[in-house]
């Protein structure tokens, strides 16, 4: 058999980068920091951290198939767990089948929060603040030129009140930031600090805390897809069971905080992945999905599952996506660099648009395994690779080995090396 009838997970690990490279157009030379072989240096690290001792390795995976906005994209993922690249996959593949994901990024808005304590009264500062926004916002503007001459900048100035706190009431003075490519939090960061001074001047108070919030939610992302209903049957599941299923189990988390938290770990697991491998602030992200999970009072799903006119299944995600393309570990980072190039972004809101349909996708490969056969199965094989791996089997023998023992169901290391050593003797 020749290779190019080969599917990608039956290519040497060489052989699938040669052809990343050919499907995606990008040379093979801008790919091979994927390989893990040149990526990031120690001595970059020492320029990252302190304390630095070395760099810690993730495995790098594709996630393939995935047609977003009408654009075929292969997806680097950076995650240990065993299932959750072929998971996003297989499901990219039924979305494909009902068109694939249509996403949406808000423009790149961030939140700037500048606390504002010891007020004497808090209607008057307010009023006050209200009264100088205009001067505030030019000077913001003047903060970062190379922000505004990309487009960026401040957009607005919202006072808050926090009526009740275990200090008393005080205002908060929100700055609304676009960062265009940035995740932006140095941006806003700096900007901020340099604004509390005269905002203390103006309210005749104490400016205290000067950060960004981590709920970007006017920074939003959303994806939808379809997955026709003849897609979803498999085994002896029809597609109705398979469809129903998910959609009594997604109703469990939008009901059930315990559910939910799991439900959207699930989303995560792709998300984070493609954080990771574009060197994003993913506890960042993090933070902004389970916030917003609870922006109504009540924790619950981020995702929604139902039926559409057609009896297809029709899912939905919709969270915040403070993602960058320049700056950070995004710029030192060649794996990093790499990624971005193999997924032909051209904007951070390209970025989100991807990211979010992984997390929608994810989401659905969760919820049909559970709502089906369970994830055990899927899981098993992979974890089974593992423990043979981590027995001693090299080359051949590592799929081998791990089908014996899922064949025996005794996935232990002992077994494995006991295993290996009959064949070896
Ligand atoms: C495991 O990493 C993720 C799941 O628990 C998600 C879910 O339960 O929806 C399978």
């Amino acid at each position: 058999m020749s290779k190019k009838d080969l599917k990608f997970y039956e290519l040497t690990l060489f052989e699938r980068l040669q052809r990343l490279a050919q499907e995606s157009g990008v040379v093979l030379e801008d790919l091979k920091a994927l390989s893990g072989k040149d990526g990031l240096t120690p001595e970059q690290a020492d320029h990252m951290v302190e304390n630095a001792v070395g760099v810690f390795s993730l495995p790098l995976g594709i996630a393939r198939n995935f047609l977003i906005n009408g654009r075929t994209v292969l997806v680097p993922m950076a995650v240990e767990e065993p299932s959750v690249i072929a998971g996003a996959s297989f499901m990219a593949k039924l979305a494909r089948a009902g068109g694939g994901f249509h996403a949406k990024a808000d423009p790149p808005e961030m939140i700037g929060q500048l606390q504002l304590l010891d007020l004497p009264d808090l209607e008057t500062a307010k009023n006050a603040l209200d009264a100088h926004r205009s001067e505030l916002l030019e000077m913001a503007a003047a903060i970062d030129p190379v922000l505004s001459r990309f487009g960026g900048g401040p957009r607005d100035l919202v006072v808050r009140e926090i009526t009740s706190s275990p200090i008393g009431a005080f205002l908060v003075l929100h700055l609304i930031y676009d960062v265009r490519d940035a995740m932006g939090a140095n941006a806003i960061n700096t900007a901020l600090e340099k604004l509390a001074p005269r905002v203390a001047e103006i309210s005749g108070g104490r400016v205290h805390l000067r950060i960004l919030s981590n709920l970007a939610d006017r920074r939003l992302a959303r994806a939808e897809c379809t997955i026709p209903l003849s897609a979803l049957g498999f085994d002896a599941y029809s597609p109705e069971t398979v469809r129903d299923g998910i959609i009594e189990a997604w109703a469990f988390a939008a009901a059930d905080p315990y559910r939910a938290a799991t439900h959207n770990k699930g989303i995560m697991n792709g998300i984070d992945a493609v954080l990771i491998a574009t060197g994003n602030d993913w506890r960042a992200v993090e933070a902004g999905a389970h916030a917003y999970a609870a922006k109504d009072g009540k924790y619950t799903s981020l995702t929604r599952w139902e039926k559409d006119e057609e009896g297809n299944l029709k899912g939905s995600l919709e969270m915040p996506m403070a993602v960058g393309i320049i700056g950070g570990a995004t710029r030192v980072h060649p794996a990093a660099q790499a990624a971005l190039k193999l997924m032909k972004v051209k904007t951070a809101s390209d970025l989100a648009e991807i990211i979010v349909s992984v997390g929608l996708a994810q989401n659905l490969a969760a919820l049909r395994a559970l709502a089906t056969e369970g994830i055990q199965r899927g899981h098993m094989s992979l974890h089974a690779r593992q423990v043979a791996l981590a027995a001693g089997a090299v080359g051949s023998e590592v799929d081998r080995l791990a089908d014996q023992l899922v064949k025996e169901k005794a996935i232990r290391s002992d077994r494995a090396i006991e295993i290996l050593n009959e064949w070896r003797k």
